[in-house]
């Protein structure tokens, strides 16, 4: 899908539709929606008269032949109340769009950017909206609907800001295009994407964008001692691996920080012997959404170039059953030298996650953040509304909530007081790998990793209920959402 500035005036563009949104109850259109009227001899304002044009949020509205236009279409998009409106909506907004267009046949269309939202952000707002909303999760489907938007022209944005407009594009492109591609992995079934597969896929994506990598293998992994994620894996006969992705600045200043990313893998997730029960247990192949994230994000880093070194450490594995699977009650050494008691195999994200994030502060890590499809229980708080945020200290995870409002993903700061950390105790190791108590299960679980990440700065992001969307929405497909790969990009852009 192509998208360029325009710079003619929209009433000349020529498109299948020239899409452009109207705020809630308005009774007279001013700028460009009141030329647009007036060319029409007042025909939206007689829609609006009539309660079929509301403005409502993602309402749409088509009108065919428009008056005035050489567009073919006029799409209205409802952008609700203007008090409450941000520029991210323009993401929902452009999404919806471009989703309702497509499935009627539109191949080439124009966005008409608004009074007060014309500047570049708003420009990568809408550029993230449309290509996110262009993914579909057909891959195997062998007849397609063969429907493709070809071409996007935005018109109307400030035209005294070119350059930094074609930045904002670029910069739309690459965070939104990486974000497809984290959700590709996500899709992909787990006999189509063991750890060695998502290894030699994150190669050839480090290779293609100029990222270091290296992959670790059963052997490295076994002399590192990862006994946690080792413990996980002895259940299948698909070896896990362990994937370094390197980011590296220009001129890196000695003494700055270096990020850490640590996505958990697990492709795919039965529970092990603690197994789950058949209903659902075929969506466990997005057990890997946390390590698919992080890749998506250093793809996009490797493009945006931050100043700070940023190392993604993604463990991968299967969760299976079997005669080598480690058992309940079972002890395990984790890299670090903690023993873990494990009482439920089920709780393998963790197990992994431990070694991960010890790796990570090996390497020199001084920052991390880790995502991961941890546990149920952060669907009972949270819904599928937000992600479940956890970090220490409390002003780390702050700035990263800034960031996350700046990339319009919705993140819920989590409780992680130390009496999460009694819930851990074990009698016979040094922590045990679920609560011991009622409830609280996204909090202990959060423990258990900051266990590993002891006083490093350290944000968890508990991703099991957002990663993927049972439902689709206007602006996006069901399937992977690409979730959590904006905010983490933001915040390392800005570190
Ligand atoms: N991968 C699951 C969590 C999950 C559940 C992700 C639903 C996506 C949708 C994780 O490994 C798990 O099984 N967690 C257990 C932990 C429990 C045994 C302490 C859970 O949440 O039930
Ligand atoms: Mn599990
Ligand atoms: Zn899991």
């Amino acid at each position: 899908m192509q998208i360029q500035l325009e710079t003619q005036p929209y009433s000349s563009v020529p498109a299948d539709a020239l899409i452009t949104y109207i705020f809630d109850n308005q009774d007279k259109f001013e700028g460009a929606l009141g030329d647009i009227d007036s060319a029409m001899h007042g025909r939206l304002i007689s829609l609006v008269a009539s309660g079929e044009l509301t403005g409502k949020a993602l309402e749409l509205v088509l009108l065919h032949f428009p008056e005035g236009l050489v567009a073919q279409r006029l799409l209205l998009v409802g952008a609700g109340k203007p008090g409450k409106f941000a520029t991210s909506d323009l993401r929902k907004i452009a999404g919806t769009a471009l989703r309702h267009l497509k499935s009627r046949g539109a191949k080439k269309i124009a966005f008409l950017a608004r009074e007060g939202a014309r500047d570049p952000e708003a420009a990568q707002a809408v550029v993230e909206g449309l290509i996110a909303a262009d993914f579909e999760s057909d891959k195997y489907r062998t007849e397609k609907k063969n429907r493709e938007i070809h071409s996007v022209a935005l018109v109307g944005f400030d035209a005294g800001l070119g350059a930094d407009l074609e930045a904002a594009i670029d910069h739309g492109r690459v965070v939104a295009e990486s974000a497809n591609f984290a959700r590709d992995l996500i899709n992909e079934p787990s006999n189509r994407l063991t750890p060695r597969i998502l290894a030699a896929k994150a190669e050839a994506m480090a290779r293609d964008v100029g990222l270091g990598i290296e992959i670790l293998d059963e052997r490295k992994i076994a002399e590192l001692k990862m006994g946690a994620l080792l413990g996980v894996a002895q259940g299948s006969v698909e070896p896990p691996r362990v994937i370094v992705v390197r980011y590296e600045p220009q001129n890196p200043r000695p003494g700055t920080p270096v990020l850490g990313l640590v996505g958990k893998a697990v492709t795919f997730d039965t529970g092990g012997i603690s197994i789950k029960p058949a209903n659902n247990m075929e969506k466990m192949k997005y057990d890997m959404g946390g390590g698919g994230t992080m890749l998506g994000v250093m793809r996009a880093l490797a493009f945006l170039k931050p100043s700070v070194s940023v190392i993604a450490v993604i463990p991968s594995t299967e969760n299976m059953p079997g005669g080598r699977a480690q058992k309940p009650g079972d002890v395990q050494v984790a890299m670090s030298g903690k023993t873990i008691e494990v009482i439920n195999t089920d709780a393998e994200g963790r197990l992994i996650l431990a070694d991960g994030v010890t790796y990570a502060r090996k390497l020199g890590c001084t920052h991390l953040i880790d995502a991961a499809t941890l546990t149920g229980a952060i669907e009972v708080a949270l819904a599928n509304v937000h992600v479940g945020a956890f970090g220490t200290p409390r002003e780390y995870l702050d700035r990263f909530l800034e960031s996350t409002k700046a990339a319009g993903e919705k993140m819920w700061p989590m409780p992680i007081d130390d009496e999460y950390q009694e819930m851990i105790k074990s009698n016979i190791a040094d922590i045990r790998n679920t609560g011991s108590g009622k409830g609280g299960g996204a909090s202990t679980g959060a423990w258990f990793i900051k266990e590993f990440a002891e006083d490093t700065p350290w944000i968890h992001l508990d991703i099991a209920s957002t990663c993927w969307a049972d439902e689709g929405h206007p602006w996006l497909a069901k399937g992977p959402t690409g979730i959590a790969i904006r905010s983490i990009v933001d915040f390392a852009l800005k570190m």
